[in-house]
């Protein structure tokens, strides 16, 4: 993050030679925690779609090197499903409706973050349909970019948390583009209407102007979210990816699914944002199930986790 800040964001040339870096730091500090040793490692889960390129090139080769010396299974996983599995790792039992069993299928899933914003519906493992997803920003990109704007530094999702706690979300009316009729999302009239806004005359704090675009993401992203899952009758809703992390978005969606008898359910906080966990919790069900491949798995920038229902 120190690297990247300077910048602004990720640099993916920078972010590459940091994965050459740190990858045997982090595997041999990974396992003195954990109090293991590679023997009692079943297999290796890596994330090789979607994401930047070099950075999964230098993952995925270390995992097929490692599946390869120690004669384990590598397993291939998808990067947003890695973040809907997240919800099973420690479920955060959020609402009194949630019971006591956690997070399961049928549900309505909400991925946001700096690369998504996408709607799913998940039927089983493995069985998802995307509802829709962003037209042009992702949520967690307009967080960042409003950041930026608002020269509240980077990343700019907690950057801008922080000082919405200090400001009054109503002070400054957003747009909301609810886009009736389709389950997307579009974040880039918002961030224009942030930039015009810090353009004019007699501004209010900046605590106000983030408390009122936090509030304007959260709104559409909770209505939005709850309306898909009154459509398909399902009554449970999970949240992941960074943006979930975020605390005006978990209280509004707690409120709303409350009030509307819906189960929802959200990972910890540090298991929202990236994390190796989720990777390994993935790779887990696809190993319990015998879905492992060979080694000639690609790398890939883009995939979508699931199609556009028709
Ligand atoms: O899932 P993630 O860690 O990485 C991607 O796969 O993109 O999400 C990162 C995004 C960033 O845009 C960051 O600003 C946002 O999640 N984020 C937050 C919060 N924490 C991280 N956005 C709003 N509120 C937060 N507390
Ligand atoms: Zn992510």
């Amino acid at each position: 993050m120190e690297e990247h800040a300077r910048y602004g964001g990720v640099v993916p040339e920078l972010a590459s030679r940091r994965h050459v870096e740190q990858l045997i730091p982090v595997f041999r500090q990974a396992l003195a925690e954990a109090t293991c040793t590679w023997a009692d490692i079943d297999a290796i889960a890596v994330t090789n779609r979607p994401g930047l390129l070099g950075a999964l090139l230098v993952g995925t080769s270390a995992a097929k090197a490692l599946g390869m010396a120690l004669k384990k299974p590598v397993i291939p996983v998808h990067h947003i499903e890695a973040h809907l599995y997240a919800n099973w790792l420690a479920p955060t039992l959020a609402s009194p409706n949630s019971g006591a069993g956690g997070a399961d299928y049928p549900s309505v899933a909400l991925v946001v973050s700096g690369g998504h914003t996408d709607l799913f519906h998940l039927r089983g493992h493995g069985d998802y349909v995307l509802l829709g997803r962003t037209r042009d920003d992702a949520a967690g990109e307009a967080f960042d970019k409003c950041a930026r704007l608002m020269g509240l530094g980077y990343p700019g999702g907690p950057a801008v948390q922080e000082a919405a706690e200090r400001g009054n979300p109503k002070a400054m009316t957003f747009p909301r583009a609810l886009l009736p009729g389709t389950h997307e999302f579009s974040f880039s009239g918002l961030k224009t209407s942030v930039r015009y806004a810090l353009q004019g005359e007699n501004l209010p704090p900046i605590a106000d102007i983030a408390a009122s675009f936090q509030e304007a993401v959260v709104d559409v992203l909770s209505k939005k979210t709850i309306a898909a899952a009154n459509e398909l009758g399902v009554e449970r809703i999970l949240l992941a990816g960074g943006v979930s992390a975020n605390t005006r978005l978990r209280a509004v969606m707690q409120q709303r699914c409350d009030k509307a008898g819906l189960s929802l359910f959200y990972p910890p906080v540090a298991l929202c944002t990236d994390n190796a966990a989720m990777i390994a919790c993935a790779g887990y069900w696809y190993l319990q199930n015998g879905r492992t491949t060979t080694l000639d798995f690609e790398t890939r920038a883009s995939e979508p986790l699931a199609v556009v229902r028709v």
